[in-house]
């Protein structure tokens, strides 16, 4: 069992949890996942770590209540046990030292994007930010990101905090401005991923997005992740989630993301075990 020790709500449909989970924080790196279940008879579902810490032996996960299980898992409380908490899987994200990089966070995305950042950081890597959102209320982890990168940029949709407009607007204007990027990284909904990969292709900038398809075992046996890359079949829970945002294949992933949303929204109204 793996306790809860601490849960702040981000905003009205973003909780973020401290768990209790020592063997999964020791081997932590960013850019991994963990998969957890919140009780005996609850489906499994992947989530990215926000932060983690080894001595003390915690794992922190930020997640938006958007179906039965997040909303299972946002009625927890301190002290309240989770039943399951595997990880870390996946890939660690591959962070090169170079002179200067731009994150890209989409709303919640923005919470995988945060131990990256923080990385090549802690490599000397100057560290621009752009965090976009519908509106204000939903622009998360401001404060922590400003310990760190240089600039930060913020854009809602409705102009309600930062600038009106879109990330992708505010990546075109710096670098019609003559911003240089070594790379940028990118995390958020796969429309935005895809549309931030189509934008620095022509310019030749090094892209990498992370991916959260629909999972069940997280170890490669089932293939409910598969997602194309270049060409090829990959499988984001061993393959990633980190791939280059220019060879994914964001149409064919978003298609497979749709197909389960009548069911999620029966089980949201009669619950796992009526389904
Ligand atoms: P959202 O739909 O509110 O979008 C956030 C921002 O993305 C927008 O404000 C906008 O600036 C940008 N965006 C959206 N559509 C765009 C487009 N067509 N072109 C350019 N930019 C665009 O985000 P949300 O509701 O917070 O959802 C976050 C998403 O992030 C979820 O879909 C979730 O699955 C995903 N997510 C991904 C990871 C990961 O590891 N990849 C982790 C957590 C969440
Ligand atoms: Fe089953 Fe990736 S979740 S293969």
């Amino acid at each position: 069992m793996y306790p809860i020790l601490a849960k702040t709500k981000l905003n009205h449909n973003v909780d973020e949890m401290v768990i209790r989970a020592p063997f999964v924080a020791r081997r932590c790196e960013p850019g991994q996942f963990i998969i957890l279940r919140v009780d005996p008879e609850g489906e499994r579902i992947p989530l990215t770590i926000a932060e983690y810490d080894a001595k003390a032996g915690t794992v922190t996960i930020i997640y938006q209540i958007v179906g039965y299980t997040t909303q299972r898992l946002s009625e927890k409380n301190v002290g309240d046990t989770l039943e399951d908490f595997v990880g870390p899987l996946g890939k660690a994200t591959e962070i090169h030292p170079c002179k200067r990089v731009i994150g890209i966070g989409g709303g919640v995305g923005a919470a995988p994007l945060y131990p990256q950042l923080k990385k090549f950081h802690e490599l000397g890597v100057s560290v621009d930010l752009i965090l976009g959102a519908r509106n204000k209320d939903l622009i998360i982890l401001e404060e922590k990101f400003s310990k760190f990168c240089k600039n930060i940029y913020i854009t809602t949709d409705d102009g309600s905090y930062g600038t009106k407009g879109l990330v992708t607007d505010k990546l075109k204007e710096l670098v019609a401005k003559g911003e240089k990027y070594d790379e940028v990284i990118a995390i958020g909904p796969l429309i935005m991923m895809k549309f931030v990969s189509l934008l620095t292709k022509p310019w030749n900038l090094k892209t990498n997005v992370s991916l959260n398809p629909v999972m069940v075992d997280g170890t490669g046996m089932c293939g409910g992740c598969r997602v194309t890359v270049g060409g090829e079949t990959k499988f984001v829970c061993v393959d990633g989630p980190d791939f280059d945002g220019h060879q994914v294949d964001y149409d064919e992933l978003m298609r497979r993301q749709g197909m389960y949303k009548t069911e999620e929204a029966h089980v949201c109204k009669v619950g796992l075990r009526s389904a």
